[in-house]
Parts: C-alpha cells; sequence; structure tokens
C-alpha cells in the first residue's frame, strides 16, 4: 500500500520504516527540515537498536522516502498516520496543537479518499475533533474515513515491539476503513481487537495507566519491606507467580520516566477530569512516583550523613536501558538534588552522555563506570543497563573512597555484595554491610 507517516519521531519513524520493512511504499514527513535531510542520508536523531539499518534498507529499496512537503506526503498515499507529538500543556492536559494542524493540512491537500489513522497517544473523543476538521477544510463530495490505532511500542525494543505485538487496536467506523487497517497488518499475523475510535483510544491510555500503576504499586510495596526487613524482589517473584498479576512491571526502584508514562497519565487524569470523573487512583500513581526519588535521596543522606563536598559516582543518565532517551529520566532530579546540597557528582552512562549534558553543568562526565567512582564516597545505580551488571567490583572497591554501593534499580545480589565487602543499600530490600 502507499502511505504516508505524518511526524518522524520515536512513533512516526518506528511505524513508518517497519510498516516500509513489510513491503509497502512509505513517505515518512516531518516538519523539521533538518531531521529530514539528517534522514535522507541515513541519519537517525534517536538511539534505538536495529533502526539505523532497517531505514537504510528500506531506504536502498525504495520502499521509504523522507519529505517535509505535507502535500506530496497526502497526494500520493491512501493510509495517512498522523504520529506527532501530543507533550503536555503546564496544567497537564495533552497539547493537540500539531494534530489539529496535522489534520487540517491533510483536509486541505486530498484529492481523493483518504485513510486517516490516529498513531500518536491522544485522550479519548479526538478522533471527533479530527473528524470535524477534516469536514471543515475539505473539498466538497470527497470521502474519507478516521481510525485510531495506537501504538504499544517500548524504547529499547521498538522494532521488535512493532514486529511482534501482542496485539493490535483497530478503531474504524467503516467496512472500508476496517478492511484496509486488516488487510495493512495481515503480514504480522497478530491477535487483532476491531472496535470504534473512542475505546480504541482509551485501551492505550487505559494500558499505560495500567503499567503504571503497576510499577507504583510495588514501590509502595517496597516502602512496607524497607519498614519489616522483608524483600520485595522475593514479594515481586511470590506475586508475579499468579498468572492474573504477572511478574513484568513489577521491579521497585526509583520509578518510572519516559516520555509516555508521565505524559499520558496526566493527559488521563485531565480528560478524565473534563469528562466528569476525578482520576484519584492515578494521582496516587504519580505521588508515589515522585517519591521513590525521595526516599532514595533520604537513603542516601542517612548513609553519607554530610553531603557537601562528598563525591558520589552515578551510573546511568537514560529512562531505562537501552535508549539514549533522558526525558522524565528520575536520576536527573537526584543529581540535581545532590548537586544542590555540594556534593561532586561523576556520572557515566553509555548511550545518553551526548543529549544529558545540555542539561547537566558542573558535573564529571566519564567514560566509563570506572573512571565515574575512582576517589567517590559512594556509586549510586540509576539505570539499569546490563554493563552495569558485569563490572569488575575488586577494581570498583579500590577505586571508592569507602565500599559503598547505593542501587536505584536493584540490580545486584545482596549477598554477593557483603561477600565482596560492601556495604550495599537499594530499594525495598534490608542493607548489608560488607
Ligand atoms: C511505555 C510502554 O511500555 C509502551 O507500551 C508505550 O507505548 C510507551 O510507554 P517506555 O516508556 O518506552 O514504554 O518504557 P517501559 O519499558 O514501559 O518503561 C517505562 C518506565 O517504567 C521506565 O522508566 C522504567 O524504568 C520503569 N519501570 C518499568 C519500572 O520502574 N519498573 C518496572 O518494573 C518496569
Amino acid at each position: 500500500m502507499d502511505i504516508s507517516i505524518l511526524g518522524s519521531g520515536y512513533v512516526g519513524l518506528v511505524t513508518g520504516t517497519c510498516l516500509a520493512q513489510l513491503g509497502n511504499c512509505v513517505i515518512c514527513a516531518d516538519s523539521d527540515n533538518k531531521k529530514i535531510a539528517a534522514l535522507k542520508k541515513g541519519i537517525i536523531p534517536i538511539y534505538e537498536p536495529g533502526l539505523e539499518e532497517l531505514i537504510s534498507n528500506n531506504l536502498e529499496g525504495k520502499r521509504l522516502i523522507f519529505t517535509s512537503n505535507i502535500k506530496d506526503a497526502v497526494r500520493n498515499s491512501e493510509v495517512i498516520f498522523i504520529a506527532v507529538g501530543t507533550p503536555s500543556l503546564d496544567n497537564g492536559e495533552a497539547d493537540l496543537t500539531g494534530i489539529e494542524n496535522v489534520a487540517r493540512n491533510i483536509a486541505i491537500n486530498m484529492a481523493g479518499y483518504r485513510l486517516i489513522v490516529e498513531k500518536s497517544t491522544v485522550p479519548v473523543e479526538t478522533g471527533e475533533w479530527v473528524k470535524q476538521t477534516i469536514s471543515m477544510y475539505i473539498k466538497k463530495k470527497i470521502k474519507f474515513d478516521v481510525a485510531s490505532n495506537p501504538e504499544f511500542l517500548r524504547e529499547g525494543s521498538a522494532i521488535s515491539d512493532f514486529m511482534h505485538p501482542d496485539r493490535i487496536v483497530l478503531g474504524v467506523e467503516s467496512k472500508k476503513a476496517r478492511d484496509i487497517l486488516v488487510n495493512l497488518y495481515k503480514p504480522l499475523n497478530a491477535p487483532l481487537v476491531i472496535t470504534n475510535i473512542k475505546s480504541a483510544e482509551l485501551i492505550k491510555h487505559a494500558s499505560n495507566a495500567f503499567l503504571a500503576t503497576k510499577i507504583s504499586f510495588i514501590n509502595a510495596i517496597s516502602r512496607i519491606c524497607d519498614k519489616v526487613g522483608a524483600d520485595v524482589q522475593e514479594v515481586a517473584e511470590g506475586m508475579g507467580l499468579d498468572k492474573r498479576i504477572g511478574r513484568p512491571f513489577l521491579n521497585a526502584g526509583l520509578g518510572y520516566g519516559g516520555s509516555c508514562f508521565p505524559k499520558d497519565l496526566d493527559a488521563f487524569i485531565s480528560i478524565s477530569s473534563k469528562l466528569g470523573y476525578d482520576f484519584e487512583l492515578l494521582k496516587s500513581v504519580k505521588d508515589i512516583n515522585e517519591e521513590q526519588k525521595t526516599l532514595l535521596l533520604q537513603k542516601i543522606k542517612d548513609t553519607l550523613w554530610v553531603i557537601k563536598d562528598k563525591a558520589i559516582g552515578v551510573l546511568g543518565l537514560s529512562f531505562k536501558p537501552n535508549t539514549d532517551d533522558i526525558r522524565n529520566a528520575p536520576g536527573f532530579d537526584i543529581i540535581k538534588a545532590l548537586q544542590t546540597e555540594g556534593a561532586k557528582i561523576r556520572v557515566y552512562d553509555p548511550k545518553a552522555m551526548k543529549k544529558a549534558k545540555d542539561f547537566l553543568k558542573g558535573i564529571a562526565f566519564c567514560k566509563d563506570a570506572y573512571t565515574a567512582a575512582k576517589g567517590c564516597d559512594c556509586l549510586l545505580v540509576v539505570t539499569e543497563w546490563d554493563e552495569f551488571k558485569e563490572l569488575d567490583f575488586v577494581k570498583i572497591k579500590k577505586l571508592l573512597k569507602r565500599p559503598l554501593i547505593i542501587d536505584g534499580r536493584n540490580i545486584y545480589a545482596k549477598e554477593a555484595m557483603q561477600k565482596m565487602g560492601f556495604t550495599y543499600l537499594s530499594i525495598g530490600r534490608a542493607p548489608v554491610n560488607g
């Protein structure tokens, strides 16, 4: 099929490239000329495992085109995905300016039937607004359909999440729209949820909100574990074996960050209150998540006593492993709070340092974990990169001023840390002294 993707960010780029990989002709459009110029040369602005190679394959195969000309995109494709950003406004509402602009531009440039598909995460009833906007600007008698097809891509595993989805959600309101999308996704051979637009929009917000709820739930349990000396990882193990609960997303730690959960929760709370429902539960999920950072800071203070002039090594900057994305990364708040107290910070992250340099001043960006640990009073883990799990701890111990590790993501075994002579603190697990 001839497809265009309007908005070439994380979602648009992965969606467009994967649809091209499935054999479609895809035009990825974006208003950012610099980004498009780089993409035409196969240079991508994000780190997403496997994406660069997939883009160059499909550029070579002439199935993928990048343009900043939305008119060409609309004229040359029957299916148009809206994949522009929907960032949070100050009051937490989703900013739908991009969605409206793109809907209007599609309408103005349409010369025949088009299926317009919401790929961006949008509050429920946005589809109604998109329909109204297109109807207002479209030339007479041209037919169109709107559909909702939310994505469930995780950064760091986005391509495999696209190619092997748990389900594909299609919010459609005509047989034509349904047939087009069923046909488009046939090669993935995945379970289909075919529903109306509003339900599809809600499936996305409700899914992210539930995942964030699961994380805050286990983080709340970690507080009780801390008080009684229970082990939150073993509690999560015991809970997760119940098929109705499931082990994933029960990892206690510094809490969730990223560009989705915080934004989607705010948008969901805001649209719910507009609709007359006060989503108290999600407000608590947010509060618990915020408090995880305060609690870790307290643990650091309780252990180091005076923070001023202490040297602290920080491992990790990205909001989670296998990405260079630092948006709402919990580690940033921790670093800034420690700096305010006068700590000297040394930091290492495998991928996110380049992006972080614009936001963190007065800290030492180090070339590896050992350099970050050198001469520090304590080593702090804030992102659970695999490479931090395989460090040479004999070497780490020699480099540290004192053998103290505070682990915000519970990536080390307590017994192993104790045996190697470390004082080891983590989240929801009893501290050990080496
Ligand atoms: C999420 C959703 O998973 C995805 O379906 C949606 O499309 C976009 O948002 P993403 O934000 O990329 O994906 O990352 P995810 O792997 O879901 O982790 C989100 C955050 O939760 C990260 O900060 C991670 O560190 C944290 N997390 C995750 C926990 O704190 N504990 C867990 O057990 C799992």
